[in-house]
């Protein structure tokens, strides 16, 4: 692949839009008009506080990452979407219960701003949820000509130059990839039909596409994960990602697997549990919508430790994940772990990690660096699935013969060898040798 000539410049706002606008969304919109005053730092985005070593080690070259590639600022972000529910972002972020009330009070006109548009929605594909916002469309194919109203609209209200999608909707139930979804034909047949097998994520996405929008998921649904859409990335010239944010457990997986396989350790098993109260929790509390986010958390470990490769260690590993809906701890969920392993001679030993977390304060720093990592993807003429993002994803999207590659330092070194790239600086192999010649 040829570096771009030249990456367009990051000049006017940028557009966010977001389907979806419950905690995870307003805690984004909420944290960056409160960094935006001086209320609080962007803790856990890597492009507003990462740094990027160019040259060797004896260079003493580090800038920021912000600072060495042409980011959109804070300040041009604007933020809008649409969700099921009508409340405006301040009434909807009280609602989630992430931020402290009296934070929330002084970012309180900020965020009465943003209010939702009517939302694509149809219950057979979320259950446990019932608004009121919702588009009265008669064809899936009404709501695509709706939605793309909808992105120009907002488009031009608020002098956008750009946008990008982010899907920051509930899980979706489990689908399994339906040959409808193979073409960008059969995809528009398929919407055109009203088939089963076009959810609403599906309508936002395909319409983000047409108008030139990258579009990234949030959750684990399939969205834009099949050929179709991938196809339809690629011929409109726009970035893709997904899917599902990568926080919490999954992310402490991806941190201590690597680490055990590194050092040679088996793993007997694997049992995850989490408790949690928020409206994620209620939606995956559907045996549907938990079966599309079980799939996401499973695949992590098969695929960093590679039982094929080590069948004496990971060969026979028990891998459990369970989500469990506990409405007193609201957005503060607790995960815990319990990892057998075994070492010389086999013999036993356990690690428990007991992560007493909060979601959406893990998940909000990964959308605003999703959103400005993609808008510069597409300022550098980069288009189709961004698998230099799965750093940030639990269920990372890549070409169709390539295994996901899911240890976060792997992923870490790809995307900033990306960035490098991107600015023609050397990669860094991390070979080294050249310091002792
Ligand atoms: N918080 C995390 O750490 C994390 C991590 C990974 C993935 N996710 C995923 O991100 C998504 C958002 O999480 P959250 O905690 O903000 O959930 P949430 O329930 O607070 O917000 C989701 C919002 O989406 C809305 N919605 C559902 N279907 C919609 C549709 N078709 N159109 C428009 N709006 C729709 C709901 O009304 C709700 O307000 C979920 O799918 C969750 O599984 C979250």
């Amino acid at each position: 692949m040829n570096k771009p000539n030249s990456i367009a410049p990051a000049s006017g706002k940028l557009g966010v839009l977001m389907p979806g606008m419950g905690a995870v969304a307003t805690t984004v919109i909420a944290g960056v008009e409160a960094i935006k005053a001086g209320l609080g730092q962007p803790i856990g985005s890597l492009t507003q506080m990462g740094t990027i070593r160019l040259g060797k080690r004896t260079d003493g070259r580090s800038p920021l990452i912000k600072d060495f590639v042409p980011l959109a600022g804070l300040d041009d972000l604007v933020f809008g979407g649409w969700d099921v529910f009508p409340d405006d972002a301040y009434d909807s972020a009280e609602h989630a219960g992430v931020l402290p009330k009296d934070k929330l009070e002084q970012i309180r006109d900020q965020l009465k701003k943003v209010v939702p548009m009517p939302a694509v929605f149809d219950r057979n594909y979320v259950r446990r949820l019932e608004g009121s916002n919702v588009k009265s469309m008669k064809t899936k194919w009404d709501a695509v000509l709706e939605v793309r109203e909808d992105i120009k609209r907002f488009k031009e209200q608020n002098g956008c130059e750009r946008l990008v999608m982010i899907w920051c909707g509930s899980t979706e139930i489990f689908m399994a990839p339906d040959p409808v979804h193979d073409t960008v034909e059969s995809l528009e047949k398929a919407i055109r039909e009203n088939h089963a097998a076009i959810p609403p994520s599906m309508i936002y996405a395909y319409a983000a596409l047409q108008e030139g929008v990258p579009f990234l998921n949030g959750a684990p649904n399939l969205t834009v994960d099949v050929p179709g859409m991938i196809e339809l990335a690629r011929q409109n010239n726009v970035p893709i990602g997904g899917k599902d944010f990568k926080t919490g457990q999954t992310l402490m997986k991806t941190l201590l697997a690597p680490g055990l396989k590194a050092r040679m350790l088996g793993v007997q098993g694997w049992f995850s549990t989490n408790i949690l109260g928020n409206r994620d929790g209620e939606v995956l509390d559907d045996p549907d919508s938990f079966k599309t986010k079980e799939v996401s958390k499973l695949d992590v470990l098969e695929f960093i430790l590679q039982p094929d490769l080590y069948p004496q260690l990971y060969g026979d590993i028990y891998h459990k994940v369970r989500i469990n809906y506990y409405p007193p701890r609201g957005d503060e969920k607790e995960g815990w772990d319990n990892i057998d392993i075994f070492g010389w001679l086999g013999l036993p030993m356990q690690i428990k990690v007991d992560f007493l977390c909060r979601d959406s304060i893990l998940a909000a720093p990964l959308v605003l660096d999703l959103v400005l990592f993609t808008d510069l993807a597409q300022r550098s003429g980069l288009a189709g699935i961004q698998e230099w993002l799965s750093f940030y994803f639990k269920s990372p999207m890549t070409a169709p013969d390539l295994y996901p590659e899911h240890d976060l330092f792997i992923q870490l070194m790809k995307l900033k060898n990306t960035l490098r790239f991107l600015q023609g600086e050397d990669l860094i192999t991390h070979l080294g040798q050249e310091y002792y010649d």
